[in-house]
């Protein structure tokens, strides 16, 4: 049996659905991100315009999206660490009625896997009318949101056919590490300087890869925890708490199953309360500082009938976890913690007999507002 690697990048091949091969291609995306990107003496190959014009900003503010707006969450905590700059993350179709106060130099972001997304465009239009400096991060060239932003980074990760984004969101965060530790560097931030990213995302591929290839447990999960739960959680706290944002995302669009991404601190303070025997709460655990406080949380709701999963970073995890992710710079581990919740969201599809890639009611690319 054997896999054919040179079928046009816009077929299926083998795949039964386009999202498992996009999952599939995280690994190889990383690898190119990694040898544009970045050179082997540490140096990036970003436009010195664009650095320069980051690093006069007073306040980043990126927009987007859906995933791209969930991918903005992280990348506001990569800018803040690596270049020391206040960052902001808006929902597009808010910021585009509700403008919030800017500073003397704001610098905006927009993240768009498409690049045609109306209600960021609206931003953009907006952004331009008052002469401010802007970036899009895509994945595709020459459309509306390049053409019309001053700078473009492109994602490289092959056309994203299935409607829930997979490789978008990693591609997008790890260029958005990749240009804040160039601004970082520029800035002499210490940080940024000593971040190696080069290596980082070479861990990151094998990271992903080991997780991909045990693919048969997760579609287990998916079937004893999901195909027949009316809702399900996922808790997390900082960038953990971005992921479950998305993670949860990820299994509303193409399950159907309702999902909520929550502040696991915030969940005692109302939402446990929807907690009941057997409903599903999956716990994303990276980070030193907060492990501990989120093992409590799930806890709580263990006690009130819960069924618990955790996707844990590996030099966090005990006995009992149910899935361990390999070791990375804790500022990138969202690059893996979200693998495990999108093949979670595609066996919990598959299982339910969904088509995975043709969710109800959601189009790929939104363009009306
Ligand atoms: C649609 C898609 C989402 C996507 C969002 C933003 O709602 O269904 O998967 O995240 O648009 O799309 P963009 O192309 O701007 O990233």
């Amino acid at each position: 049996f054997h896999v054919e690697m040179d079928a046009q990048e816009t077929d299926k091949g083998t795949y039964p659905y386009y999202m498992l091969k996009e999952i599939d291609e995280q690994p190889n995306v990383m690898r190119k991100l990694a040898q544009m990107y970045l050179q082997e003496s540490g140096k990036t190959n970003v436009e010195p315009e664009l650095v320069a014009a980051i690093k006069e900003a007073d306040r980043i503010h990126i927009v987007g999206a859906g995933t791209s707006y969930h991918a903005g969450l992280v990348g506001r905590k990569l800018f803040e660490k690596l270049t020391h700059t206040p960052t902001e993350v808006h929902v597009a179709s808010e910021f585009a009625y509700e403008k919030p106060l800017l500073g003397e130099k704001p610098f905006f972001i927009f993240l768009s896997q498409s690049g045609e997304t109306a209600d960021s465009r609206e931003v953009l239009v907006n952004v331009n009318a008052e002469n401010y400096k802007s970036l899009t991060i895509t994945n595709v060239q020459n459309s509306t949101l390049s053409r019309e932003a001053t700078f473009t980074m492109l994602l490289n990760a092959g056309p994203e056919i299935s409607v829930a984004s997979t490789k978008a969101y990693t591609a997008q965060i790890a260029v958005e590490a990749i240009l804040a530790k160039a601004v970082g560097m520029a800035k002499e931030q210490v940080i940024a300087e000593e971040f190696d990213l080069r290596q980082q995302l070479g861990l990151v591929a094998t990271g992903m890869q080991a997780i991909i290839d045990e693919k048969e447990e997760i579609e287990d999960l998916a079937k004893e925890y999901f195909v027949d739960a009316s809702r399900a959680f996922y808790i997390g706290r900082g960038i953990d708490h971005t992921v479950s944002l998305e993670a949860a995302l990820k299994l509303k669009e193409i399950s159907y199953v309702q999902a909520e991404g929550f502040a696991a601190g915030e969940l005692k303070h109302g939402t446990i309360a929807l907690i009941e025997e057997g409903t599903p709460v999956v716990g994303i655990i990276t980070q030193d500082n907060t492990a501990s406080l989120t093992r409590s949380n799930l806890q709580e709701t263990l006690s009130r009938g819960a069924k618990i999963i955790t996707i844990v970073r590996q030099a966090l995890a005990k006995d009992d976890d149910t899935i361990v992710i390999p070791d990375v710079d804790e500022m990138i581990t969202p690059l893996l913690s979200v693998i495990p919740a999108q093949l979670l969201a595609y066996y919990t599809s598959l299982n339910k007999g969904l088509d995975v890639d043709r969710p109800r009611n959601l189009a790929k690319s939104v363009t009306v507002e």
